[in-house]
């Protein structure tokens, strides 16, 4: 794994949030703080980082893209706010710090992440160097994917299927919904704004949604498994709510099996590509290993 190009990278995308973030002008600072929290607290970044590497995948140059990328991790931000809430999740810890609504209250947090969404479509806009049919159907991707069809509709079937025994069909429809949709605009974003062809559009697809649903399978096992220290989120958080996971609807070791050949399937799709897209690949070879 290209550690270097990584944390460059993770430096570059938490540079321009704090930037777009603009605390120093804002209207009301409470509100600015409790989006900064967030913002602020780590993470991965996997998914503007994602961007950048399918852009780089296409020939372009990922760090151009830098806009579309920090609104990306906005809105998935502002979708973990919620999902840790009381009336969904109720989780304490996020990123190794407390909860935003255990720090800001419930209130300030909803209002944080509809902030985050929001701004998020802003920041998109302002994404330089592309034409602007290009840019119009990246937010068009986007917002699709945030939307009740997408991530949304995801977390209502994740919330609707607790206490309840789902098909394997079902699971999968609401892992590509609330995980797979903004890993799959992403990369499509990622791959259109670096100018795409139709062909390396259809492989890139099909690589994000096997990431997708590899990355939720390795979440649900990570629930099960991981060391809370390392994963700074509590574990145990799915069998307290209830909820149907593929360790659930399997075993652990049955959806390990399932998380690497969706891998190996993800890696397969790039198999047409050059070197460009080797951060990629490395990227797809990193779900297995992550232990956060
Ligand atoms: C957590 O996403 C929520 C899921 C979709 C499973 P990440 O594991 O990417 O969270 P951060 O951004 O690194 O905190
Ligand atoms: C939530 O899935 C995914 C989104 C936030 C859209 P989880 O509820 O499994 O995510 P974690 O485990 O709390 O990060
Ligand atoms: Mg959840
Ligand atoms: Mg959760
Ligand atoms: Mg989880």
């Amino acid at each position: 794994m290209d550690k270097e190009k990584w944390n460059e990278r993770i430096r570059l995308v938490e540079a321009a949030l704090l930037r777009e973030l603009g605390e120093e002008n804002a209207l009301v600072p409470e509100l600015a703080a409790s989006m900064k929290y967030s913002l602020t607290a780590g993470g991965k970044r996997l998914r503007p980082i994602l961007v950048m590497a399918a852009a780089d995948a296409v020939g372009a140059r990922g760090t151009d893209f830098i806009q579309a990328a920090c609104g990306m991790e906005m809105i998935h931000t502002y979708s973990l706010i919620h999902d840790d809430l009381p009336a969904m999740d109720n989780d304490d810890y996020r990123r190794g710090k407390l909860t935003n609504h255990k720090v800001y209250g419930e209130a300030l947090a909803i209002l944080a992440g509809d902030a985050l969404l929001t701004q998020a479509f802003e920041v998109i806009l302002r994404q330089q160097g592309v034409p602007a049919e290009v840019l119009l159907q990246v937010v068009r991707e986007i917002s699709i994917a945030a939307g009740p069809n997408g991530m949304v509709g995801g977390q209502v079937i994740d919330m609707l299927s607790e206490g309840k025994r789902i098909s394997m069909e079902q699971l999968r429809t609401m892992h590509m919904g609330k995980t797979g949709a903004l890993f799959r605009a992403a990369i499509r974003s990622g791959a259109l704004l670096g100018g795409a062809s139709d062909k390396q559009l259809e492989a890139l697809t099909e690589c994000a949604d096997c990431f997708g649903l590899a990355f939720q399978i390795t979440d649900d096992i990570l629930d099960v498994v991981g060391d809370e220290s390392v994963i700074g989120k509590p574990v145990g958080s799915d069998e307290r709510n209830n909820k149907s996971t593929y360790v659930t609807l399997s075993s652990l070791e049955e959806a390990r099996g399932l998380a690497a050949d969706t891998a190996a399937q993800a890696l397969e799709a790039l198999d047409t590509f050059g070197a460009e897209a080797q951060f990629l690949r490395e990227l797809v070879q990193m779900l297995l290993e992550r232990n956060k």
